[in-house]
């Protein structure tokens, strides 16, 4: 049989697992390779290669790719088998209206129920965010900081959702801020916001966070616009 050398073989070496750790290794490496853009987005994911590549049977392999799935992270598609999933798509408009929908509701549920030392946490974020930060680190500080103003809400399933939400915009600003030349995000809007919720004005911080998300759906627009523009 001849090997051919996939990207699939580039980023995963060839090693032979324990049969019994397979699943768990296999799915935490993909699950790295897919969160760093080592393996982009319509990578193909072929049971029997990565079988072969780690000398297990096709068993664990698929189990591991069941739990990447349910992640969001790749999707099964006809005919193709199991490809990475595409970060964002034509739902980029319906997303950012659906996060001000959630987002809003939270800052009203929430800001009521802020103490001093939740926006001290608030604010912390933001000063860490000034610091000199890997992309990775802006998108999971960004993430932390909104977090932080919504967390006093009492509706727990609205919050889960919100996250899910914001996990996805982490995945995006970890790997598409470096290609859009994007080296620091500013602050204003995240500092007009935890100021508003400070006073507690509820009104004044969705206009911010309204006006916050609007300009993130710019930026995912002028990246899907480069993108399409660069024929890939
Ligand atoms: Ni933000």
């Amino acid at each position: 049989m001849t090997e051919k050398t996939t990207l699939l073989s580039r980023v995963l070496p060839r090693e032979q697992l324990e049969p019994h750790l397979a699943r768990a290794v296999i799915e935490e490496k993909l699950r790295n390779a897919i969160i760093d853009g080592r393996l982009p987005s319509g990578t193909a994911l072929r049971q029997q290669e990565l079988a072969s590549l780690f000398g297990v049977s096709r068993m664990p392999v698929r189990e591991a790719l069941r739990q990447l799935e349910a992640q969001s992270l790749l999707q099964v598609v006809a005919h193709k088998g199991a490809v990475v999933a595409p970060l964002i798509g034509e739902d980029a408009v319906d997303t950012y209206d659906l996060r001000i929908l959630l987002e809003s509701e939270a800052l009203r549920q929430s800001i009521p129920r802020l103490d001093a030392d939740d926006i001290a946490m608030a604010r912390h974020y933001i000063d860490q965010l000034e610091g000199d930060n890997s992309h990775a680190e802006i998108g999971r500080l960004n993430r932390l900081f909104h977090m932080a103003l919504y967390a006093k809400a009492p509706n727990q399933k609205l919050l889960r959702l919100i996250e899910v939400e914001l996990n996805e915009e982490e995945r995006f600003l970890r790997f598409h801020l470096s290609s859009m030349g994007v080296g620091k995000l500013t602050q204003d809007d995240h500092r007009a916001l935890a100021d508003a919720a400070a006073e507690k004005d509820v009104d004044k911080a969705i206009n911010i966070l309204t006006g916050h998300l609007g300009k993130g759906l710019d930026t995912m627009r002028l990246y899907l616009e480069g993108h399409a523009a660069n024929g890939n």
